[in-house]
């Protein structure tokens, strides 16, 4: 199939490329970057540059392909998030509007924190998302499912923390933290959870969905349902040599600060369904062994 990526010099979409062209996928790569061209090219993609937010541009390439994954986003500091998620409504809403014919996929990007446990367990794939007007990434599950009721071949596919043992996403913060205040730390008992998957695995995920989705499902990249804050902060402490401590809620405000709401969060997720709809089995390693691999310096 000719599959155009967006975000596909990013972490999860250059892996997805590399995983669509090694099983036979022709790629056409979005980069607004001549870095990111040159990598595409090494990896076997064509290359078409451009910025996901000129929307007449994304039409132009989107029209050109049989399929769309999107992984695009744009994550600088300096970002508003609540900017970037409606852009991101618009940039699906002209993709969806762009493909040739209503049977052509298209796979959005989200994530598993924006789901709402019915059960108090952890989040399933027909567990709803919060509404964007409560987390404003959701934004883009919307946007998704708004192509759904037109009858578009829309599909989700939610993330965890996708990690290598050069990029484990918001750990990176923790990291960060705890050579600055000289000790790594979790809350209370350290047993709230982070769902995780290994980047290859997410990638293969992908060409999965994109060859044998159902419309309209959601799908949840995960392998691990949720790998505990503490056993997180105890590998981070031995790698880095600090010490590993246990908070208050109190010390835990001077310590996190504006990382505290999401350093309490617990936030388990299941992918069982997903690896049985579509007989995805993961082979990659898990989050705290990319973590004991993991260069600090
Ligand atoms: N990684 C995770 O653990 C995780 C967890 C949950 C959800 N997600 C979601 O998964 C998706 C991929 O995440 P990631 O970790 O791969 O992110 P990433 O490494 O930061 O990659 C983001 C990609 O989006 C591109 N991009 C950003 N703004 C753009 C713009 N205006 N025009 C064109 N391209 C633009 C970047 O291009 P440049 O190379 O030019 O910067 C890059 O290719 C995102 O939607 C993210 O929110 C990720």
């Amino acid at each position: 199939m000719r599959v155009f990526v967006t975000g596909a010099t990013g972490f999860v979409g250059l892996a997805t490329v590399s995983e669509l062209i090694s099983t036979g996928h022709e790629v056409i790569g979005l980069s607004r970057s001549d870095a990111g061209a040159e990598t595409l090219i090494r990896t076997g993609a064509t290359v078409a540059r451009g910025d996901v937010n000129d929307l007449r541009r994304l039409r132009e390439i989107a029209s050109g392909a049989e399929a769309v994954i999107h992984t695009a986003f744009n994550h600088d500091s300096s970002a508003d998030v609540r900017q970037e998620s409606e852009n991101d409504r618009k940039v699906i809403a002209t993709l969806g509007a762009s493909l040739p014919g209503p049977h052509a996929p298209l796979i959005i990007t989200s994530g598993t924190g924006l789901a709402q446990s019915a059960t108090g367990g952890p989040v399933t794939e027909t567990d709803p998302h919060a509404p964007s007007s409560v987390f404003p990434r959701a934004a883009s599950e919307e946007a998704a499912e708004a192509l759904i009721e037109q009858g578009g071949n829309v599909m989700v596919i939610r993330l965890p923390q996708v990690h290598d043992t050069h990029r484990q996403g918001r750990i990176l913060r923790h990291i960060q933290l705890a050579k600055q205040q000289g000790s790594v730390a979790y809350i209370g008992d350290g047993t709230n959870r982070l769902p995780a998957a290994h980047v290859t695995d997410v990638a293969r995920l992908y060409r999965l969905v994109l060859e044998n989705g159902q419309r309209g499902a959601r799908y949840h990249a995960v392998t691990e349902q949720g790998v505990t804050l503490r056993a997180i902060a105890e590998v981070l402490g031995t790698q880095l040599r600090l010490p590993v401590q246990s908070l208050t809620p109190q010390q835990a405000q001077a310590y996190f600060g504006p990382l505290l709401q999401l350093a309490e969060m617990d936030l388990p997720a299941s992918g069982t369904e997903t690896q049985q709809r579509l007989d995805w089995n993961p082979t990659g390693p898990d989050l705290l062994t990319d973590l004991r691999s993991t260069d600090y310096a």
